[in-house]
């Protein structure tokens, strides 16, 4: 008796851990929605319109049948006043297929999220999406940011923490910008690296958008690692993210080549 009654609470145990595993894991497997944000003084287009038009041929054009190759693109369509601007980046591990599976989904996902917005932005884990009626265009966007952090706090010194972070993710941002480097050559505008701390390992990336110049994918970076002490004080994980750069990291690899 008391063994049949004890295996009921052995395999509650057991599924919720599977359950839980599930779940850490697709934490980091899928492709997550972040966040999204509709600009309501761009105004807004009407089904049929021809500012939908002009979005919808931009997304035939280079989101469903693009070379995503570079995971990067800004466009426009149209004449004013239905001209419709694009731009969207993937992560640097995300080019090509993934890239265009991240950007499906979000392009999908921001219709519902901002239903006849003219001006709208969605992130996802491996992308994000912008609509506009305005060229941004090698322009630093400094109104569209935000950052998520893990809520579980380092062991041990914090500030040697936060300082630990601040050096790796400048080590990056130097092989982000440096031409002289394969990625930065490409323009792609990304470096990703890892550091130990202690016996753990810290997995940690930073990218501008391709639009940029150096010096402004510079400005960039520097701009939201000023952010640092705000979103990521002695946190396990943390990231901020824009339209013209970001940054992450994690004491896990989130990267996926
Ligand atoms: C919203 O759109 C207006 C008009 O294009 C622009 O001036 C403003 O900067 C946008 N706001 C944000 C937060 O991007
Ligand atoms: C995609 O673009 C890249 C770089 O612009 C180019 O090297 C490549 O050949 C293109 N691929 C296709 C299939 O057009
Ligand atoms: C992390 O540290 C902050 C500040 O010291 C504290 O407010 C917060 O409760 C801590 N979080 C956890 C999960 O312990
Ligand atoms: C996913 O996250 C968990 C918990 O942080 C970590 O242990 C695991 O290594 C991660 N897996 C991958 C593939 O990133």
């Amino acid at each position: 008796m008391s063994s049949i009654f004890g295996l009921v609470p052995i395999l509650a145990v057991v599924a919720i851990q599977l359950l839980f595993i599930r779940s850490v894991s697709s934490m980091n497997l899928t492709n997550a929605y972040l966040h999204h944000k509709c600009n309501n003084t761009e105004g807004r287009y009407k089904p049929g319109s021809v500012f939908e038009k002009n979005f919808d041929m931009i997304l035939h054009t280079v989101v469903y049948n693009g070379n995503l190759t570079d995971g990067y693109r800004t466009y426009q369509k149209g004449k004013d006043p239905n001209i419709a601007f694009i731009k969207f980046q993937c992560r640097g591990d995300s080019y090509g297929s993934k890239c265009r599976s991240c950007l499906t989904t979000a392009v999908s996902e921001l219709r519902k999220r901002c239903p006849g917005n003219k001006g709208a932005i969605i992130w996802y884990d491996q992308c994000f999406f912008k609509l506009s009626t305005k060229d941004s265009h090698n322009k630093i966007d400094y109104e569209n940011d935000f950052y998520m952090s893990n809520a579980n706090n380092v062991s041990g010194n914090p500030e040697l923490f936060n300082r630990e972070i601040s050096d790796l993710l400048k080590k990056l941002t130097i092989k982000a910008t440096n031409e002289n480097i394969v990625e930065g050559s490409k323009g792609l505008f990304y470096g990703a690296g890892e550091t130990t701390i202690g016996t753990k390992k810290i997995y940690a990336m930073v990218q501008c958008t391709q639009d940029l110049v150096y010096n402004s994918c510079y400005a960039c970076l520097e701009w939201i690692f000023r952010k640092l002490p705000e979103c990521c004080d002695g946190k396990r994980g943390g990231r901020v993210l824009g339209t013209s750069c970001n940054f992450r990291y994690e004491f896990y690899p989130f990267l996926r080549y």
